[in-house]
């Protein structure tokens, strides 16, 4: 038994994030679809990801772009019909691909059936699934929490004269979680989604799931600076993150683990020691808390390095650790980073210890798109000038119209680059990010030491990142330039061999002596003797 056969798939594996959206339309409709995504299997195939995760696809009023569920069973017509999921599903495993599914738990539309049955009344048997409190004497709300997305986060009804809780959009209602018959629907819900077959679940802001008890205001964050987002204005301390969330994430644990094989990630914005409190103890937590770390730092080797030890550290026995450069509500990587370093940041990622996911176009450096402010679909770049429609515009295909995204008028305005940055044209030429992305999944995937090997730093300065990944034997030096200038790294005996992958994928083969040199923007993974 190789090291692989001792792992899970997922722990192998890496993670492709579809925003389905975006991805590819094969309806003509401007709107990408199921049949789109299956139709691009291959390339995922090809790429050599191994799980597809797809964000919401439920019917959905679409305020938040299928992050406002108005039916946990079924497919938005827009993206296609359960025949046609099913078919995806069938399709991903032919080829080895696993599919997990976006369930936004926190709140459901507020045309969900539930919320209109919970605002009928205030005696209707659905008025606690959701949050409802009176006003404070003065009218105002019940207390000072605000929304994610601008603004309080609660809602007067006037037909029932009570405030509903909502931590995004007035027309997502949080659901009571407290509730057993929440609970049991819910569960039901992920019930519907395994039995069809499906892989696991991306739980969408897992650590929202349920507020204080006594509804106490959140107090000021004292780092808060004029003009930042408005949300920030208060530390979450009593909205977010309280300790009997850990109860409904090991609901979830177990309902997945009526099944075989199934996977729990979780969308958590916390600090380390507070993240990795979701994996549970003794199996009845996630399996992957979602490790925001490089999506939310600066680029800078220093802090980089300090934030991977201080991540390896505070992992649990059997915590699994995970890599994330970017997602659909963050600037992307490149834009970030700069497209040079884009490439390092590939290497970085592939090459840490950890389940790696990758958003759709990261893979071909995809960057940041300015929307016209006509353009503008995403609420809060409505309201608060964040929008995050420029980190979701279509994927760059091929050079045909649309970037053979849409035979119709794409729903957001596609790359002003995409002649050039598309997925044919990278195809095509070796040296391309495509082929870097190809050639390190590829790496990981033939290498167990890269894959699950241990992580050991190698001290560095200034803008290099150095470690070393070792497993049986096996070992591997990992050296990262996250500058701008040429830079020699000096190597003691016991890290010398030869180079098997530069980011500028022209020195494979390289031996690398007493020290190993460095262009500017680049890495190197380099095998030991
Ligand atoms: C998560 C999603 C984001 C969505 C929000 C509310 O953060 O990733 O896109 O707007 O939850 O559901």
């Amino acid at each position: 038994m190789d090291s692989r056969d001792r792992r899970l798939w997922w722990q192998w594996g890496t993670i492709y994030q579809v925003y389905p959206r975006s991805f590819m339309d094969s309806s003509g409709d401007g709107v990408g679809d199921l049949n789109g995504i299956t139709s691009r299997l291959d390339y995922l195939q090809w790429l050599g990801v191994n799980a597809v995760w797809i964000s919401p696809i439920f019917p959905s009023p679409m305020k938040d772009f299928g992050y406002d569920v108005a039916d946990y069973c079924d497919i938005d017509p827009l993206f296609g019909t359960l025949a046609e999921f099913d078919t995806l599903l069938a399709e991903a495993h032919r080829r080895g691909l696993k599919v997990l599914l976006d369930f936004v738990p926190n709140h459901t539309s507020d045309q969900h059936p539930w919320f209109t049955e919970s605002r009928a009344a205030k005696d209707s048997p659905k008025r606690d699934w959701y949050i409802w409190k009176d006003a404070r004497p003065d009218g105002g709300p019940p207390n000072n929490w605000l929304a994610n997305f601008g603004g309080i986060a609660w809602t007067w009804d006037e037909t029932t004269q009570q405030y509903y809780y909502h931590a995004f959009l007035a027309e997502q209602p949080d659901l009571n979680w407290r509730h057993p018959q929440v609970q049991a629907a819910m569960m039901d819900a992920l019930r519907f989604w395994l039995d069809r077959g499906v892989d696991g679940f991306r739980v969408d802001v897992m650590y929202h799931l349920i507020k204080d008890a006594q509804f106490r205001d959140n107090p000021p964050n004292p780092d808060y600076r004029e003009g930042g987002h408005p949300y920030s204005a208060l530390l979450p301390v009593y909205s977010c993150d309280q300790p009997e969330v850990h109860d409904i994430v090991a609901l979830m644990r177990r309902t997945l683990d009526e099944y075989e094989d199934r996977l729990l990630v979780g969308e958590i914005y916390l600090p380390i020691e507070r993240l990795v409190l979701y994996y549970g103890s003794a199996g009845d937590g996630c399996h992957l808390p979602f490790n925001f770390q490089l999506l939310l730092k600066p680029w800078n080797a220093r802090i980089i390095a300090a934030v991977i030890d201080q991540y390896e550290a505070a992992l649990p026995a059997g915590g699994w650790p995970n890599w994330v450069l970017g997602n659909h509500d963050r600037p992307r990587f490149a834009s970030k980073a700069g497209a040079a370093q884009a490439r390092v940041g590939a290497m970085l990622l592939l090459t840490l210890r950890g389940t790696p996911t990758i958003y759709q176009g990261e893979e071909i450096g995809m960057e940041n798109v300015p929307v016209p402010p006509e353009m503008i679909q995403d609420p809060p770049g409505k309201t608060l000038g964040y929008g995050r429609d420029p980190f979701r515009t279509p994927m760059q295909w091929d050079g045909a119209p649309n970037a053979g995204f849409t035979a119709g008028n794409p729903w957001l305005p596609l790359a002003g680059n995409y002649r050039a940055v598309n997925v044919a044209a990278q195809t095509d030429d070796p040296a391309s990010m495509l082929s870097l992305y190809r050639d390190l999944l590829a790496l990981r995937q033939s290498q167990p030491a890269l894959m699950a090997g241990a992580y050991r730093p190698v001290p560095a300065e200034g803008d290099i990142l150095a470690y070393v990944r070792e497993l049986d034997g096996a070992r591997f030096l990992v050296v990262l330039n996250f500058g701008r200038q040429e830079r020699r790294f000096a190597l003691e005996p016991s890290l010398r061999g030869n180079i098997i992958l530069s980011t500028h994928l022209d020195r494979e083969g390289e031996a690398t002596g007493d020290a190993v040199e460095l262009r500017a923007d680049e890495g190197v993974v380099v095998r030991l003797r």
